[in-house]
């Protein structure tokens, strides 16, 4: 297929590989040490693989809750921080995100025993960014959450009209989800951000218009607006990907997100990463930012310095490995120099802004040299501004480089999460 074609080609240019190889060859002890020694910071992401129901379009590893898996996944995760706290010699831990799958899934049933094992074991320089579920949000969960630490809060609302949460199978209303948010809101938290989703099966503009406006009036602090991606390997993906244009369906979302844009803007908000828009002056909710991370958990990932690796994706299998004293890590993939370089550009492009002297700092050599002329191109039409020393993407720039990227990402995503669901220690997978 041509599309096959031109990403290979794409990917080759930046990462120097004829193919992107994950094996089953996973790095030994003193490889993972070596790599731990050589960063100066690092963040912490857990995954909890939890959720009450599951939604027909999402792409994340999860399955149903359950109190029996729930409770030997708390003694699994600690035993895997007790392997990492030696590796880690005291190493400032500066961005700690917890994900999911549905991280409330676990209030009072050990997540608050997780974390506060992280807190003892590892050097914490930093407060808990954390994934939510808006029926979760009680007045005793919320302040359950504030009291594990939790300071900046993200709320999965998906939509604000009944109709599209019925299409998309989520079980509240409209007026539920906002009496939720209002209640979180009204805690201390630093960051409150809805996750909604647009381009929705038959969703108008005008509705767009009317969630937005709707967002900004309940007083968070962020949004994050993605467009609904479809991922071939879940249900809803498969429906909506058999009768869709990919230009048309890029036009569309491009048109929609406008809309978002303006309203954001007009109501304080800034750009903070593609599809963030966080309130001047606050700190924002996010992912792992650092360029180091420890993933735990079933599916969690972790990028050190030359070294990439997954943990299985299959709860009952992750539970088995670390009771056996066995490794979890399912696949790997060494980078290259210029892989880390291609990932570091991916990243900085994703927050929409970023300076050069840290991509010296980091790489040791010089960011024009390297990626100059790409720069002066996208100057050219208008997708960023290059200034001497800070590149910032303009919207435009923001949206079409982005869909570029995806092009990628999304099928990236869809080889190696749909194998890894599938297959809990696969041979490889090949991107
Ligand atoms: C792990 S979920 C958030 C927490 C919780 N599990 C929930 O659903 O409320 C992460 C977010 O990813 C987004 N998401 C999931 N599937 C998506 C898809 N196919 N396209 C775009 N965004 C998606 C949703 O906005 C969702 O809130
Ligand atoms: S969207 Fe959230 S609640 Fe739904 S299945 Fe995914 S992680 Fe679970």
């Amino acid at each position: 297929m041509i599309s096959d074609f031109l990403r290979k080609k794409i990917s080759r240019h930046f990462t120097g590989q004829n193919k992107i190889l994950f094996s089953n060859n996973i790095p030994g002890h003193n490889l993972i040490v070596e790599n731990f020694r050589e960063l100066d910071e690092l963040g912490i992401y857990i995954h909890i693989p939890f959720c009450n129901k599951i939604c027909p379009y999402c792409p994340y590893n999860k399955e149903i809750y359950s109190d029996e898996a729930c409770r030997k996944y708390v003694k699994a995760v600690i035993k895997e921080i007790d392997y990492y706290a030696p590796l880690l010699t005291n190493k400032p831990v500066t961005n700690f995100y917890i994900g999911g799958g549905t991280p409330t899934t676990m209030l009072g049933k050990g997540i608050e025993e997780i974390t506060s094992h992280i807190y003892k074991r590892f050097n914490m320089q930093c407060r808990i960014h954390m994934e939510s579920h808006p029926n979760h949000l009680t007045h005793e969960n919320l302040n359950a959450i504030e009291a594990m630490g939790v300071k900046y809060l993200s709320i999965g609302v998906e939509a604000f009209q009944d109709r599209h949460l019925k299409r998309i199978e989520r079980s509240y209303t409209v007026k539920e989800v906002i009496k939720n948010v209002e209640r979180a809101v009204g805690k201390n938290f630093e960051c409150v951000n809805i996750d909604y989703m647009f381009d929705l099966p038959g969703q108008t503009e005008l509705e767009v218009e009317q969630a937005g406006r709707e967002m900004v009036d309940l007083g968070i602090q962020q949004v994050a607006t993605y467009p609904l991606f479809r991922f071939p390997y879940t249900r809803l993906g498969r429906e909506i990907h058999e009768n869709s244009n990919t230009l048309t369906t890029m036009f569309r979302r491009r048109k929609l997100l406008k809309i978002l844009e303006d309203i954001f803007y007009n109501s304080g908000f800034e750009r903070s990463s593609v599809w963030a828009f966080t309130k001047k002056g606050v700190d924002k909710y996010c992912s792992v930012t650092v360029p180091a991370y420890l993933g735990l958990g079933a599916s969690g990932g972790s990028y050190l310095k030359n070294i990439f690796y997954i943990n299985t994706f299959n709860v009952a299998e992750y539970i088995k490995a670390i009771e056996e004293g066995d490794s979890p890590i399912a696949l790997s993939i060494d980078l290259s120099e210029e892989m880390q370089m291609a990932g570091w550009l991916y990243w900085r492009i994703y927050e929409t802004k970023f300076k050069k002297s840290d991509f010296e700092l980091r790489f040791n050599k010089r960011f024009d040299k390297k990626y100059g002329t790409l720069m002066n191109l996208m100057s050219h039409i208008g997708f960023l501004k290059n200034g001497s020393d800070n590149i910032t993407l303009t919207d435009r720039g923001t949206y079409w480089i982005h869909a570029f990227e995806d092009f990628f990402s999304i099928d990236y995503i869809n080889k190696l999460w749909g194998t890894s669901k599938t297959n809990p220690w696969p041979e490889k997978v090949i991107l």
